[in-house]
């Protein structure tokens, strides 16, 4: 098995990326990480990646003003010389332009931390909660130019409780994104999922449930 390699792409403390991490340990994981990049060159993920001896790369945007394409041309430079396979966006608070996310069609993974097409964007615990739902989760998609609106590989819901404050929401949500973003990478970097017609089909899953699995510890 050749494992494919996978740069993971942060923006602070990067607790997805060390799942991932975590699972690629595991020698007969589909993917290797090769490279954590950065946006910001304060990022707390940086040492985790550097203690678990990651390659790390800082690509500050604040260095590029507002010359998106300079910045982008500088991260596809790095990725291009670690020959990486799969590029995984992990709390990277960058919007990408619709090149570059082109480059990477099928091959670049975000999580987000509601369930799609729910609550895109920021602050979606807040708006949850707001919103009264009792439901929540998160979703693990492909990146495509339109923001948090790729076809969805995973998902996981959490019941929202009674008197729940936005950080213990937060913190019932991350949980099972530490769980499903391993999940979904180990999917695509098997090659087990197609996208038809904007959805993902997940070979050798037979219901949609297997095609968006939930864990079976979940809530749901
Ligand atoms: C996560 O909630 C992720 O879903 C969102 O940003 C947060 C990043 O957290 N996109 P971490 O850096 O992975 O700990």
């Amino acid at each position: 098995m050749t494992r494919k390699r996978v740069a993971v792409l942060i923006s602070g403390r990067g607790s997805n990326m060390t799942a991932l991490i975590e699972a690629a340990k595991d020698k007969n994981f589909p993917a290797e990480i090769v490279l954590v990049v950065s946006n910001r060159p304060d990022a707390g993920g940086l040492t985790s990646a550097r203690n678990a001896g990651i390659a790390t790369g800082v690509v500050d945007h604040a260095l590029y003003g507002k010359d998106r394409a300079a910045f982008e041309g500088t991260l596809q430079h790095l990725l291009k010389e670690y020959r990486i396979d799969i590029v995984c966006l992990a709390g990277f608070m960058r919007l990408l332009t619709a090149p570059f996310v082109r480059q990477w069609d099928g091959r670049m993974l975000n999580i987000h931390p509601a369930l799609l097409p729910a609550f895109k964007g920021l602050d979606t615990h807040r708006r949850a909660l707001e919103a009264g739902v009792t439901e929540h989760g998160a979703t693990v998609h492909f990146v495509v130019p339109d923001m948090d609106s790729g076809p969805i590989i995973a998902q996981a819901a959490v019941p929202v409780l009674a008197g729940d404050s936005e950080a213990d929401l937060a913190a019932r949500v991350l949980a099972v994104e530490h769980r499903i973003y391993p999940q979904a990478l180990r999917l695509v970097a098997e090659g087990r999922v197609r996208i038809e017609g904007g959805r993902c089909m997940i070979d050798g899953a037979t219901t949609e449930t297997d095609a968006a699995p939930i864990p079976p510890d979940s809530d749901r």
